[in-house]
């Protein structure tokens, strides 16, 4: 097989190891593809559920006997340790493979030293060291390496760059198809964070509804005077909320939710402690922040925004919008990664290079 079509098949195993986005993770998402000695694809398998096989032992089943002598390909190096499961490298020596093609290292100290247990059972060994297998891994190694999830910036703007949409239209400034993914979205990652500002202007619920549910994220308001009304819809009993105030308020009437105090400096709030705390609290791996304008902004200068999931309507705002989002993205560094068209909206994805 020429290299072309190997780095076709590690791919491929991307696109499986996707579909266990909102099971899979705390862990990472990972895929294999296995193929006979004469290279016939004859296993696929992708880590389905958090604490249950992974990727190579769904591959390895599919494969049976016939993975003798033949290649895994595999978007992550094979875990080495016993966690939940067995190692996996245990289970691709057991099965006699020749050659285990990785896309990417391991960057968890735990898990990691695969490469060499598979070399010193005699295996052939590549590593790729592929950029969209680290694209994949990204949200895992970013809180493995630096004790912070991943944050996604979300938002729907019209083409002028205005978060608000012309006065007189709908509230809504996406389409519906838009909006349904976007709860489809929230139905795979661990929280959801908006300013009070949007609390207050718009009274989100912040759940995800209309699609299958993974998982329940938590909501969080920044809210840093405690402005949050007590009968606004994120305290409603869909999901936890946190509300993340600054320091030495009094918080005695927020009984019916949990605190987060951060530090502030001139009245702006620490984000980092925040995210730190959902990581060593929750295990999160993904975050949401849905907005305001003010929010992104200091999400932005405090520089922990990893990506932005922009809808952009075809709609035209008859204001200039007082923080413009096409000003602010300019402003930052980042590389495409998807276009996309979603109803009548134009759909970005941004990496941000930090
Ligand atoms: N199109 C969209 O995708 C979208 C999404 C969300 C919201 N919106 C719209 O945006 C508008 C609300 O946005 P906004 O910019 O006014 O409000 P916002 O960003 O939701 O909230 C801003 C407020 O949150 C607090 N805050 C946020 N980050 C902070 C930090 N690091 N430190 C200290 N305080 C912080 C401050 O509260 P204090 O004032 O108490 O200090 C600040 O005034 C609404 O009209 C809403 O409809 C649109």
């Amino acid at each position: 097989m020429n290299v072309e079509d190997e780095l076709s098949l590690v791919h491929q195993a991307i696109k499986l190891a996707e579909q266990g986005h909102g099971t899979a993770e705390p862990n990472p998402l990972v895929g294999c593809i296995i193929t006979d000695r004469n290279g016939v694809v004859i296993g696929e398998g992708f880590h389905e559920n958090f604490g249950e096989e992974h990727a190579e032992i769904n591959a390895l089943n599919q494969a049976g006997k016939s993975a003798k002598g033949g290649t895994a390909y595999v978007t992550l190096e094979p875990c080495n340790h016993q966690g939940k499961t067995p190692p996996c490298t245990e289970a691709l020596i057991g099965s006699e493979i020749s050659r285990v093609v990785i896309g990417t290292k391991d960057p968890h100290n735990i898990a990691s030293g695969g490469i060499d247990t598979l070399l010193n059972a005699g295996i052939t060994v590549d590593v790729l060291d592929d950029a969209l297998c680290k694209e994949l891994l990204a949200p895992f190694a970013r809180k493995i390496q630096t004790g912070l999830p991943w944050v996604t910036c979300k938002w729907a703007q019209t083409k002028n760059g205005s978060l608000e949409t012309p006065i007189g239209d709908s509230p809504w400034i996406s389409s519906k198809e838009s909006q349904q993914l976007v709860h489809e979205e929230r139905g795979c990652i661990d929280a959801i964070v908006v300013g009070v500002g949007t609390v207050i202007a718009d009274n989100p619920s912040l759940t995800a509804r209309g699609s299958t549910a993974f998982r329940t994220p938590i909501r969080i308001v920044i809210d840093p005077n405690l402005r949050s009304p007590k009968e606004a819809n994120i305290f409603n009993s869909e999901a936890p909320t946190i509300i993340a105030c600054k320091k030495g308020q009094d918080t005695s009437s927020f009984s019916h939710c949990k605190i987060v105090e951060l530090p502030s400096n001139n009245g702006v709030l620490e984000l980092a402690p925040l995210f730190q705390h959902l990581v060593s609290e929750f295990d999160t791996t993904h975050v949401m922040v849905e907005g305001g304008a003010t929010l992104f902004t200091h999400i932005f200068e405090q520089k922990l925004a990893n990506e932005l999931w922009i809808f952009v309507a075809p709609t035209v705002s008859n204001t200039e919008p007082i923080i413009n989002m096409n000003t602010i993205c300019k402003q930052l560094d980042t590389d495409c990664i998807h276009k996309d068209i979603c109803g009548v909206d134009t759909v970005l994805r941004y990496k941000i290079n930090l």
